[in-house]
């Protein structure tokens, strides 16, 4: 029987080419954003309409069986402490927290009808190693973090929960950072590897830990060119 996962955010970046990487694995993909017509068009897949700040989760849409879900929605609002108003933080929060929760809780009765089925969250290198201007960020993502841990131990053995900690990763939410040659010089420059990521580097230790990692789980594992455990002086 092939395996079934729900991605939440397929329609770009990281989201859409685990998409890629799964379909090609043999499985079938449901996957919801506000605009899931943007996913990659491919056979066994299904979009379905959901904006996580304004809609109840559309748990009706789901297949009976899920074998996974990755919860790939995530911001950037990277200012000043000072500049940073408690809205930044509410929205953080919302997009990074509480949309994970809503759908972890919206797929948990498909989760649980699978032998062995697998959570991946999204965290990010900020959390790990602080960077200035990060706050609202680092302090939702910290708490995908305690959420990953606890969910791992509340859900085994059946289910395995893990998150990625990527660094810049070259997406439309990175745009603004990674938008030009010169930005994109300097920031792999950044790195003990002298990169960042493409969107299929996290992709495909996304669908390892969704697919093929039955003794993982309560990890955070960083897909990060070395950013957050490597110096090379
Ligand atoms: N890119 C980086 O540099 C980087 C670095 C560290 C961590 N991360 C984390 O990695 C994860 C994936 O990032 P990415 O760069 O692939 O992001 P992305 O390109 O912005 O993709 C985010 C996905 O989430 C969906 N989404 C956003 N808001 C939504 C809403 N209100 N309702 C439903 N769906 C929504 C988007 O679809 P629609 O627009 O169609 O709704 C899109 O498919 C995020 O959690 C991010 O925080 C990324």
């Amino acid at each position: 029987m092939s395996k079934h996962y729900l991605i939440v955010g397929a329609s770009s970046g990281i989201g859409a080419a685990l998409l890629e990487t799964l379909v090609a694995q043999g499985a079938a993909v449901t996957h919801l954003s506000r605009a899931p017509e943007r996913a990659p068009d491919l056979p066994g897949t299904t979009g379905v309409r959901w904006d996580l700040q304004a809609e109840p989760f559309p748990a009706d849409a789901l297949p009976d069986r899920l074998d996974g879900m990755a919860y790939c929605p995530g911001g950037i609002r990277l200012k000043p402490f000072e500049r940073l108003k408690e809205q930044d933080f509410n929205a953080e929060w919302e997009l990074n927290l509480l949309g994970a929760v809503r759908s972890l809780k919206g797929a948990l009765p498909a989760l649980k009808r699978s032998e062995a089925a697998s959570v991946l969250l999204f965290s990010t290198v900020a959390v790990q190693t602080g960077m200035p201007f990060h706050a609202a960020v680092a302090a939702a993502k910290g708490a995908v973090e305690g959420l990953t841990r606890s969910l791992a131990a509340e859900l085994a053995p059946r289910i395995r929960v893990n998150a990625i900690a990527p660094t810049l990763t070259d997406t439309p939410l990175a745009e603004r950072l990674l938008g030009s040659d010169d930005k994109r010089r300097a920031a792999a420059e950044r790195h003990p590897l002298k990169r960042v990521n493409d969107a299929q580097d996290v992709a495909r230790t996304g669908a390892w830990l969704l697919a093929d990692a039955p003794s993982v789980t309560g990890q955070v594992i960083a897909v990060d060119a070395g950013l957050s455990g490597v110096r090379l002086f």
